[in-house]
């Protein structure tokens, strides 16, 4: 089962995939936790590209490149090995990422995801999508307190409140794959509420 964590900064995807690993494992469940844009060794060298420097060093169009020339690399060494062997993978985003901060908030065309889409990820989907829902100025006041903002976390809040529209509209449309979280509630009150459709799931 592939199980992706989307959403805004400072939602709390990072703490919840942990605690869901553990839990997972502690039901006898091999689990392979990983990231994007990472998750594989060139993969985390295109993240050094994308997340530092300044706001404007990459295009959008150019930054649904270089996650997707990562997500190809990920793909074929981490994550389909992984199903592969019969494990359950979580990642912290995945293609979701890509169509909301590139295309709805960033402005890149919709048919580009979508080719890119097509020739990367193939039949590879998620089984489940976690929606991560925030107030985008909590999510970067919480984000920017646990260290320096990287390149996206500076595109200002006109950029995250597009982004959030971005995720809704996903969610929306992906009703069978997408669930949408309510991430202004309490760390315990989340992680009961993803236990329990995940293990309806799995
Ligand atoms: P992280 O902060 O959740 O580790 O993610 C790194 C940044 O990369 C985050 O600001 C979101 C951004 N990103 C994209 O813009 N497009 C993508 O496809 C992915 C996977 C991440």
């Amino acid at each position: 089962m592939f199980i992706t964590f989307e959403g805004g900064e400072g939602a709390g995807k990072s703490t919840q995939i942990r605690l869901l690993a553990a839990r997972l494992e502690a039901l006898g469940r091999k689990v392979c936790l990983t990231r994007e844009p990472g998750g594989a060794p060139e993969a985390e060298a295109l993240r050094e590209l994308l997340i530092h420097g300044g706001t404007d060093r990459w295009s959008p169009e150019a930054e649904a490149l270089l996650n997707y020339a990562a997500r190809d690399a990920h793909l074929r060494q981490t994550i389909r090995p992984a199903l592969a062997r019969g494990e359950v993978v979580l990642c912290d985003r995945f293609m979701d990422s890509t169509r909301a901060y590139q295309a709805y908030a960033g402005g890149a065309d919709m048919g580009l995801v979508d080719a890119l889409e097509r020739a990367i990820l193939g039949p590879t989907r998620p089984h489940l999508t976690l929606v991560f829902d925030l107030d985008p100025a909590l999510g970067l006041a919480r984000a920017q307190a646990r260290g320096g903002a990287d390149r996206f976390e500076r595109k200002g809040l006109a950029f995250h409140e597009r982004l959030r529209e971005g995720f809704i509209a996903i969610a929306a449309a992906d009703k069978k794959r997408c669930v949408r979280l309510d991430a202004s509630r309490s760390i315990d009150a989340i992680a009961a509420e993803i236990a329990s459709i995940v293990e309806v799931r799995l």
